[in-house]
């Protein structure tokens, strides 16, 4: 049996943060040492209290701590038109019965981070708030973090404005200060996400999948990104299968830029002819296997 891989998952439950949460938790490649929540689909009260609702659901044992109610400078916009208003809209989960660390996320990560005797892998699937604060009140921590896999950004079109997609929109400052951190980055962003949605086939057997898939279909039923019809975005799902099963994804070595300002707030410019720079530091995804992805996330919640 391989080492599991030691990764910190930073997270606003949302749908699709709920299935990403759900193949993360139950896949034996992975280890998840903390779950650390941040203001994004909903408030970080509503995103903590989802993160522990699923915890409570899957029956498992991870710490979780909460993170920053509020995006480094910009006003928080949340996404609740597409998650709904409690962020997991349709499903009636038990009141929770876990307590959450009696620390911030941050500290909750720098403790873990420098505690970890195997390198980190930090999985970013919301607004980049905490990674930007652990980096700038604990640099030390980047020595023991393998890499960083975001499900964020956008080379094509986004989906918050023209050129911004939610992650890196809410807080741009943030995305800043992380891509300019010098810890290597996978960007999975809308580039695939987009592309790589779960359609009728997928979700109608889903439905089949049991308690577990009970629940997420009577989620999808309120879930805006996409629609039952049209095919469901699954972006931070996206981000999980890169960590466990990268060959689904083409990728892309540039230097990602972020927009922090102006119309095009949170835009994730890539220097596609480093023109600009001399360095790269993003990894981005660019094509996607959606086939594969879809028989990938059939095959894992099946094994939950
Ligand atoms: O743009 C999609 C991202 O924004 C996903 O992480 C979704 O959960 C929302 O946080
Ligand atoms: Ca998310």
């Amino acid at each position: 049996m391989s080492k599991k891989r030691a990764v910190i998952i930073d997270t606003d439950p949302g749908i699709d943060d709920a299935v990403a949460l759900a193949i993360a938790l139950n896949h034996e490649e992975l280890d998840v040492k903390l779950l650390t929540t941040v203001a994004g689909n909903v408030s970080v009260a509503k995103t903590t209290d989802n993160t522990l609702k699923l915890l409570s659901f899957f029956e498992k044992e991870i710490p979780v701590a909460e993170g920053s109610a509020h995006p480094l400078i910009n006003e928080f916009e949340d996404s609740a038109d597409i998650h709904g208003e409690s962020g997991m809209d349709g499903y009636d989960f038990p009141k929770p019965t876990r307590q959450i660390e009696t620390v911030h996320a941050v500290e909750a990560m720098r403790r873990t981070i420098l505690e970890s005797k195997e390198p980190i892998t930090l999985v970013p699937i919301a607004a980049l708030t905490n990674i930007a604060l652990l980096f700038a009140m604990y640099p030390e921590v980047k020595a023991n973090i393998e890499e960083i896999v975001l499900m964020g950004g956008t080379m094509s079109r986004g989906n918050t404005n023209t050129s911004a997609e939610f992650n890196i929109y809410v807080d741009p400052h943030a995305a800043k200060m992380v891509f300019q951190s010098g810890v290597p980055i996978v960007m999975v962003g809308t580039d695939v996400t987009s592309v790589a949605v779960l359609t009728n086939q997928e979700t109608e057997k889903i439905k089949t999948l049991g308690k577990v898939g009970e629940m997420f279909y009577a989620m999808f039923k309120h879930y805006r990104g996409g629609s039952l019809k049209t095919g469901l975005k699954m972006h931070d799902v996206c981000a999980i299968a890169y960590l466990v099963a990268p060959q689904l994804f083409e990728t892309q070595a540039t230097y990602v830029e972020i927009a922090t300002e102006g119309p095009a707030a949170g835009a994730t410019v890539a220097d596609l002819k480093m023109k600009y720079h001399d360095e790269k530091n993003a990894t981005v995804c660019v094509e996607v296997d959606v086939d594969g992805f879809r028989n990938w996330v059939i095959n894992e919640l099946s094994k939950i």
